[in-house]
């Protein structure tokens, strides 16, 4: 089973106490946390989180190089917690583009983890899925000059085309759109939507998401067997 999340709220979680908005990143990272653990109890096998869209570059520098610092300083930290769950780390979306030492960082968990197999845990950073679709066409022009595309070409060509298509996409603080995440590979996703902020997301939530899938008939274009 593959999950996608899209996290989203740590804004208002932090708003509604009046801390800085950077102090609901902060939370997000530990509701990360417990998210992955209950995830590995439920047997799911992969997770996308949505870290860092494309579009994000829009926010304050002073937002941006929070996010950014907690790729570079605080996740190389958690490669213990990593390691200790079976986490394999991968990312998807523009890595080139990122700065140097979120790049370091992120290198070496993705380095510390490769042999890890409870579960892949992919960070979708530098993400957009209109840009993700833009850079598979891009690559397989390249090696295929003048050949029309296919759509089996741009799903050999996405970032990670060996990770299955996720079963569900679920979103926190009530939200519901898809905000250019994963776009090729949600065409038969199901969707969630809960209430809850990101920071207070936990095992309840992720349950949610299990029962949720497992009461949907899914039917992939289809007629129901
Ligand atoms: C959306 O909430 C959240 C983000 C844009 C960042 C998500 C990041 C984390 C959970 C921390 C882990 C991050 C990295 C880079 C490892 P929002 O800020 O849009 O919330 P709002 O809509 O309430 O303002």
């Amino acid at each position: 089973m593959h999950l996608g999340l899209i996290m989203d709220g740590n804004g208002r979680w932090a708003t509604r106490r009046s801390l800085p908005r950077t102090a609901g990143h902060l939370e997000g990272v530990k509701a990360l946390k417990r998210v992955i653990a209950a995830a590995i109890k439920y047997n799911v096998e992969y997770v996308t989180l949505y870290a860092f869209s494309t579009e994000n570059w829009k926010r304050p520098d002073q937002e941006v190089n929070y996010l950014m610092g907690l790729l570079a300083k605080k996740l190389p930290g958690e490669l213990p917690f990593c390691q200790e769950n079976g986490m394999r780390i991968l990312v998807r979306g523009n890595f080139d583009a990122l700065p140097e030492d979120a790049r370091k960082g992120l290198s070496k968990v993705i380095e510390g983890t490769k042999d890890c197999d409870r579960i892949t845990v992919i960070l979708a950073i530098n993400y957009g899925g209109q840009d993700e679709i833009a850079r598979a066409c891009n690559r397989f022009i390249e090696k295929n000059p003048g050949k029309p595309i296919t759509v089996k070409d741009i799903e050999n060509n996405l970032d990670l085309p060996q990770i299955p298509a996720p079963d569900m996409i679920a979103r926190s603080a009530g939200e519901m759109r898809l905000s250019n995440f994963m776009l090729w590979d949600s065409a038969y996703a199901e969707f969630l939507s809960i209430e809850d902020l990101w920071p207070d997301w936990g095992e309840e939530q992720i349950k949610m998401c299990i029962d949720a899938l497992s009461k949907r008939v899914r039917k992939f274009g289809g007629l129901v067997k």
